[in-house]
């Protein structure tokens, strides 16, 4: 029996005697030691083999086995480890220059966006917002669109299943009769965002699109204020000399117009683009209808407004020169990175 005792304390001298160095060497050794096949997994073995009345000390002298192996293969691990930081941090050089980091650039759209707010905000506008996913009553309704009106057919709007009066807003209008609904006059807000609209997916449209809308309520405001604001507007934002109001229709405007601007036909790219009229129509307008203060709590023999919506892919079309609508949704980054800006 003394045999199998002096086995197990000789394994014991000879695993303290031990220095592996480099992690090949410290493999090994975990793998002679610890390893399923390894020494102190066949001394366990033996234990068999003890009388009884040993047993208790053969096991004791086990576990000090299993557990120094354990330590030591644990402290030379580290040790390794130890020293190849060492040797990193000594190869360390601090004066090296850092690894750059590609900075990305603004989405057009972004940028337009960012102008258009710029230029009313010098004019002592306010940003505000609404929800995308708007109620029937917001977008239409308040917006003086009778139930009939063709504005509300299925074709135009997105209707969110098993939630009736619930739907994606069609037009930044409804931000309108929110902010009216909310604050008191004088009202002056422009209101960016995201608008849908169910048209058949060609190469021309997309069923979500981008808008701006205005809204400018005080007392005494007329028709020559929404000019003269649009005007600012469209010099400061295109460099064009004038603009051209057209009469039009808007439920919620009366009276209503068109704006073009003027580009001209000098060159053939503006010739094109306005096909050969030199005016490029730019955003809808309008005075806000009585009808649509009242309904939003406004009284409206005091007070009087504007309203201007605008959608913002044209308008960066327009500023880019880009051809294509498309390239904005793509996502290409050879596309993308082309447009810097400040703001
Ligand atoms: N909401 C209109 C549209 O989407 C634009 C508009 C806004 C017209 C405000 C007049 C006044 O076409």
């Amino acid at each position: 029996m003394s045999d199998i005792f002096e086995k197990a304390k000789k394994t014991l001298t000879d695993l303290a005697a031990e220095s592996p160095l480099d992690s090949e060497a410290i493999e090994a050794f975990r793998i002679r030691y610890l390893g399923t096949k390894g020494l102190i997994k066949s001394l366990m073995e033996e234990m068999r083999q003890v009388p009884n009345e040993q047993k208790r000390e053969y096991g004791q002298l086990m576990n000090s086995l299993k557990q120094q192996a354990e330590e030591k293969y644990q402290a030379l691990k580290a040790e390794l480890e130890a020293k190849a930081d060492n040797a990193a941090a000594a190869s360390l050089d601090l004066t090296a220059p850092g690894d750059p980091m590609p900075l990305g650039s603004r989405h057009p759209l972004a940028v337009t966006l960012n102008r258009i707010v710029d230029i009313f905000t010098r004019m002592g506008f306010s940003v505000a917002d609404g929800p995308e996913i708007e109620d029937d009553w917001h977008n239409f309704t308040a917006m003086n669109t009778p139930e009939d009106h063709p504005a509300r057919d299925m074709q135009d709007t997105f209707y969110v299943v098993d939630a009736p009066g619930i739907l994606l807003r069609t037009h930044t209008s409804p931000v309108q009769a929110r902010v009216m609904q909310q604050r008191k006059p004088p009202i002056r807000i422009i209101a960016p965002g995201r608008v849908y609209r169910n048209e058949t997916i060609s190469t021309r449209s997309h069923a979500q699109f981008h808008q701006v809308e205005g809204l400018y309520i005080d007392e005494g405001v007329s028709f020559a204020d929404l000019k003269q604001t649009l005007l600012y507007f469209a010099q400061e934002m295109f460099g064009t000399p004038k603009i051209r109001l057209r009469p039009s229709f808007f439920p919620f405007t009366e009276p209503s117009a068109e704006m073009d601007i003027w580009l001209g036909t000098d060159s053939e790219k503006n010739y094109r683009l306005t096909k050969g009229s030199g005016w490029l129509e730019i955003l809808g307008c309008g005075m806000v209808d009585p009808d649509v203060l009242e309904i939003c709590g406004i009284d409206s023999k005091k007070y009087s407004g504007f309203a201007f919506g605008m959608g913002i892919e044209r308008q960066a079309l327009r500023l880019y020169e880009i051809g294509d609508i498309r390239l904005l949704f793509e996502n290409d980054v050879r596309f993308l990175r082309q447009f810097t800006s400040a703001l």
